[in-house]
């Protein structure tokens, strides 16, 4: 597969998301650190958003256990909530793709409308992740909330996005059962730890692998003077701990922001328009810098298989150079994709090299 172009740091491909991902991952294995999902709602927002029927010619998911399991799922939910069953049967097999693209300690974000964000998520469970919340989009004072008036139920002014990790249970074993064996070798005491340094059971969480806590440089000195010595030096078992972390899902939110997110459906400038028509459902930018900031670290990679403006590239594109990531975007609007390509291409090097592709091969993936 060949992408449509590349940018600085960005490959965009036009196609389907389930065929591109297949041969991405048949190519480099898996590759993201965070997935950004906001893919068909069921709403008929545009042709590819029509999901009618999918549960009659569902593709099955190529893993015969989590298979068994979204049958199942799928069956219940026909009786009970047909649409609800047509969303599970067409995202069950992209579901699969996606996260077979992501990398062990990656982050997904799966947006949907109220509704579908929950009959997704056990598809989500299914396939290895865990749920750790939701994400709320308050679209604040939208043209609905001054027209319209229902008359039945509340307007629903918002958006809503499962936010999923998928970690090891238990990453700190095998250093907290170091730490007890070198603990139980030596015979020393969290009282007499406690004692050397004057502190209340400091040594708690050296010695469980939930919650563990790498000892600071001055303590662990006092637990050698105390201990007569483990046979451990201090930087390894940091370098260690920083593996450890490594393998986990980043995650720094910034202060002050909950799983509310307040912001007006984009409009103004921001809002993109391809011979003044609209994309139906553009993400906020700040959304998607947001996310990668807090789920990703620098250099790692960000998939947005339905990338429609490209909100993901155009964040990580306006990044400073410290702060730097890479993207894959995939898009079936070809007209999408190109309507961003410029603001991607606005770094002149980047120009250069994707006016010449065939000087790499074809592909410059
Ligand atoms: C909800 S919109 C995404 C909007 C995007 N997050 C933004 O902020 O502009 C869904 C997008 O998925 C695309 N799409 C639908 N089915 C697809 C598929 N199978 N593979 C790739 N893209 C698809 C549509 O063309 C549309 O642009």
């Amino acid at each position: 597969v060949i992408p449509l172009y590349t940018s600085r740091r960005t490959s965009a491909y036009f196609g389907d998301c389930r065929d591109v991902l297949a041969h991405l991952i048949a190519k480099r294995g898996a590759f993201a650190s965070m997935a950004w999902i906001d893919g068909p709602y069921g709403m008929g927002k545009g042709e590819w958003d029509r999901l009618t029927g999918a549960r009659h010619n569902r593709s099955a998911v190529p893993d015969e256990a989590v298979e068994a399991r979204v049958s199942r799922y799928v069956d219940l939910l026909s009786d009970l909530d047909p649409d609800g069953a047509d969303l599970a049967a067409w995202y069950a097999p992209v579901l699969y793709r996606i996260s077979a693209a992501c990398l062990q300690s990656a982050s997904a974000y799966v947006w949907n409308t109220d509704a579908g964000e929950a009959v997704l998520r056990p598809i989500m469970q299914a396939l290895g992740w865990t749920f750790r919340g939701r994400v709320t989009w308050d679209k604040m004072t939208t043209k609905a909330l001054i027209g319209a008036n229902d008359m039945r139920t509340w307007l629903d002014v918002t958006e809503v996005c499962g936010f999923y990790q998928r970690e090891p249970a238990d990453l700190f074993e095998a250093l907290a059962s170091r730490m007890c064996s070198e603990r139980d070798r030596v015979g020393v005491s969290r009282a007499a730890i406690d004692a050397a340094a004057g502190t209340s059971n400091v040594s708690q969480y050296w010695w469980q692998s939930r919650g563990w806590r790498l000892p600071t440089r001055p303590m662990w000195d006092i637990l050698q003077r105390v201990s007569g010595g483990f046979r451990w030096d201090w930087e390894d078992l940091r370098r260690e701990e920083e593996g450890v972390r490594a393998a986990c899902p980043a995650f720094s939110a910034p202060i002050g922001v909950s799983n509310v997110w307040r912001h007006n459906a984009v409009s103004g400038s921001e809002r993109l328009r391809i011979n003044g028509e609209a994309h139906p459902c553009q993400k906020p930018l700040a959304f998607a810098e947001r996310a990668i900031l807090a789920s990703t670290r620098p250099g790692e990679v960000v998939l947005d298989p339905f990338a429609g403006t490209c909100r993901c590239a155009v964040a990580v594109e306006r990044l400073p150079a410290s702060e730097a990531r890479e993207v894959v975007s995939i898009d079936t609007d070809r007209c999408w994709l190109e309507a961003v390509r410029p603001s991607l291409l606005s770094d002149p090097m980047a120009t250069a090299t994707a006016a010449q592709p065939s000087l790499f091969g074809g592909s410059r993936e």
